[in-house]
């Protein structure tokens, strides 16, 4: 393993120690709140706001999680002495990046309605903007294609927005019961969202190769699923010479 392939391997390794133990939190907290407030079950008062602080966490870890993936994804597709657009370009892409950031503070911090709708419109735009960049793999643009529902990329950001509503509408859906409604099913899509993340992104894994295997492995032939004959082993050196 090299420098280049700790960076690649860097956003599965916080999504699965970070983010999923996070998401399983967050669901089982969400289900109790909700038998406490339907079933009315004798449940701790606190389910619903450890609930909400957790989802908090969530939302704000899987938007940083995706940028880390992004930003992997842009820096390291070809030396940096060949970046496509020159020192222009990386330096637009990390205003993007750190504007992004600065948005889903913001977004954490602002209570008015319509500051958070602005950080929460910023916030998605930074990371579909970073995620529109060529350098970045995505199966299929075309929402007709069964390749584009198998795709990592649009079901990561679909799942990114979806975690950026529910950060923006905390106080709507703590208080209006058409808004929780929504939540549900903005989380229930979301939970499936997340497991086929799961699902997608090891696929993605077994399929990468490591940066000194990328020559060879990227000479084969995808769709007729062969792959060039290895170049003959240098000739030993006869005896004695
Ligand atoms: C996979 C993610 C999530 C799932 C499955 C989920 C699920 C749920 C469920 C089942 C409820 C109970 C609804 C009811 O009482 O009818 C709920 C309530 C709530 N959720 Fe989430 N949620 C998720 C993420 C989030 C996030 C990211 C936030 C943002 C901060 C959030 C904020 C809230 C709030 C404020 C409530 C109301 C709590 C209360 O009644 O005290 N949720 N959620
Ligand atoms: C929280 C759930 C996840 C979300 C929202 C998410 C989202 C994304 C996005 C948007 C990208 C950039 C587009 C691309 O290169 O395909 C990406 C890249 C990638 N994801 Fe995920 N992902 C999640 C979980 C996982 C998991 C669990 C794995 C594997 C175990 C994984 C493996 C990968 C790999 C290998 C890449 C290629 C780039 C890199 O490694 O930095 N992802 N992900």
């Amino acid at each position: 393993m090299e420098t280049i392939d700790w960076l690649w391997i860097l956003h599965p390794a916080l999504a699965v120690v970070l983010i999923y133990p996070l998401i399983g939190m967050v669901v089982r907290l969400g289900i109790q709140a909700r038998q406490r407030r339907v079933d009315r079950a004798k449940l701790p008062p606190t389910t619903g706001r450890d609930h909400a602080d957790l989802g908090q966490w969530l939302s704000a870890g899987v938007v940083l999680v995706v940028l880390v993936a992004l930003t992997v994804v842009i820096v390291t597709k070809q030396p940096a002495e060949g970046f496509t657009g020159g020192g222009a370009r990386a330096l637009q892409l990390l205003l993007v990046l750190v504007g992004t950031v600065v948005s889903l503070l913001a977004l954490w911090q602002v209570k008015a309605k319509g500051y958070r709708l602005v950080f929460a419109l910023l916030t998605w735009a930074g990371v579909l903007g970073l995620g529109a960049q060529p350098e970045v793999w995505r199966l299929s643009d075309n929402p007709l294609s069964a390749e584009f529902w198998q795709s990592h990329y649009w079901a990561g950001v679909g799942v990114v927005g979806l975690m950026i509503f529910s950060l923006a509408a905390r106080p709507e859906i703590l208080k209006d019961l058409r808004w929780r409604r929504l939540h549900l099913t903005a989380s229930a899509l979301a939970a499936v969202l997340f497991l086929v993340q799961g699902i997608t992104g090891s696929r993605d894994l077994l399929e990468i190769p490591l940066s000194w295997q990328k020559p060879t492995i990227f000479g084969c032939d995808s769709v007729k699923r062969v792959c060039p004959p290895f170049a003959p082993a240098d000739p030993a050196p006869p005896v004695g010479s």
